[in-house]
């Protein structure tokens, strides 16, 4: 897998001209053939968010997830640091479990009974006898495949090439100071999780998160208008920023029930929600009081899969009228989710006639979305630019 590089940064905090700037070519969020090549130089590339810090709260407790074409256990140790594995037995390859999440004192594989402890060492072998006790034995090969796992601001993140030496936080760049940190997110805890595939390209994905402009069509009858305006980032995030006196986390005649933002938030927390993406496709937003993320995994060109979750800091979970007033977050979270998942199925029908399109000057962000694609895909640009 090649290094991933931080792309030339780009400034979307000053007006860009008035013209329309050209969308990437269709055949982009159609080609099998483009999206190969995506994925070698965008997706395997770049680390991927797993879960929250929180949900591994003791030793033992593990998730596994499902990211490109890997299956991936990230589970925390005896030592209490929080590790990934290749979800495959150093046997004869054999996944070590296909629960979703859970608490193991030790992983032990169904097929013939290899055992290895939470910090992913083979302890039994069944079928190796005395032999794993010799030092002529390269132990290090029978432990699992460990990946790259780092924990910022209680945001747990995975590298898919087990020999990657890049940080995560040369990675997110200015994320964790600029956004992150001021919301409190080691705090957060998931609330609710979901799972589904859209027959839609994860660009477009992207794209409809980081412009204002179809709200007031697409959300028209959920939250309606929404202004945003574009952030200071580098590397490989970027985002808009909604200034408001009400969270946008509930429906707007809902507002006034919101939770209470916690008395420790900093900067820009203070007065309203960073709607962030993740290279290559994790939509992050922090609000005061709560967080929610959409992850775009491409499955294929025109299939991906979409891991939603919801978030609340821990002390909110405390609150005597959690139960009462989290649905409603809930059925905002999942009205405008579900509304967003259904345009961006629809455009990608209009997409497979070839015709390209255009970014109106109002969705700057997304231009620039588009300009960070070209700089990543070089050489592949070339087959389909005119
Ligand atoms: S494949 Fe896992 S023990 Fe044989
Ligand atoms: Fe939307």
């Amino acid at each position: 897998m090649t290094a991933l590089t931080s792309p030339t940064p780009i400034d979307t905090s000053t007006p860009r001209p008035l013209k329309l700037a050209r969308m990437l070519a269709p055949e982009t969020y159609t080609s099998e053939a483009w999206f190969q090549a995506e994925l070698r130089e965008v997706h395997y590339p770049a680390w991927h968010f797993a879960c929250l810090a929180s949900t591994l709260p003791e030793s033992g407790r593990f998730i596994t997830r499902r990211l490109l074409n890997r299956h991936v256990i990230v589970i925390k140790g005896q030592d209490g640091v929080i590790r990934a594995f290749l979800n495959s037995c150093r046997h004869r390859g054999a996944p070590l479990t296909l629960a979703a999440c859970g608490t193991l004192d030790k992983l032990t594989c169904p097929f013939h009974q290899w055992t290895y402890n939470t910090q992913g060492e083979l302890e039994r072998a069944p079928g190796l006898g005395g032999l794993l006790s010799r030092n002529d034995i390269p132990r290090q090969s029978l432990n699992l495949q460990q990946l790259p796992c780092e924990v910022s601001h209680g945001l747990v993140f995975i590298h898919l090439d087990p020999d990657h030496t890049g940080s995560l936080s040369d990675f997110l760049g200015n994320y964790t100071s600029n956004v992150a940190r001021h919301y409190r997110t080691e705090r957060m805890v998931t609330v609710q999780e979901k799972s589904y595939s859209l027959n839609t390209n994860w660009k477009l994905y992207v794209e409809v998160d980081m412009e204002t402009l179809h709200t007031n069509f697409v959300h028209q009858h959920s939250i309606g208008s929404q202004p945003v305006t574009p952030v200071e980032h580098s590397a490989n995030w970027f985002g808009v920023f909604h200034r408001h006196s009400a969270s946008p986390g509930l429906l707007p005649e809902k507002r006034h029930l919101a939770f209470p933002a916690p008395e420790d938030l900093s900067g820009p927390a203070c007065s309203g929600t960073h709607f962030c993406v993740l290279l290559p496709g994790f939509f992050i937003v922090t609000a005061p009081e709560v967080m929610w993320w959409i992850q775009k995994t491409p499955i294929s060109a025109t299939q991906t899969q979409v891991d939603v979750g919801y978030a609340f800091h821990e002390e909110t979970l405390e609150r005597d009228d959690f139960d009462r007033i989290a649905p409603l977050y809930f059925q905002r979270l999942d009205q405008v989710i579900e509304e967003d998942d259904r345009i961006t199925e629809y455009q990608l029908l209009g997409l497979h006639n070839g015709v390209r399109g255009h970014y109106t000057p109002v969705e700057p962000v997304v231009a620039h979305f588009a300009e960070l694609m070209q700089q990543r895909m070089g050489q592949w640009i070339g087959c389909y630019e005119p």
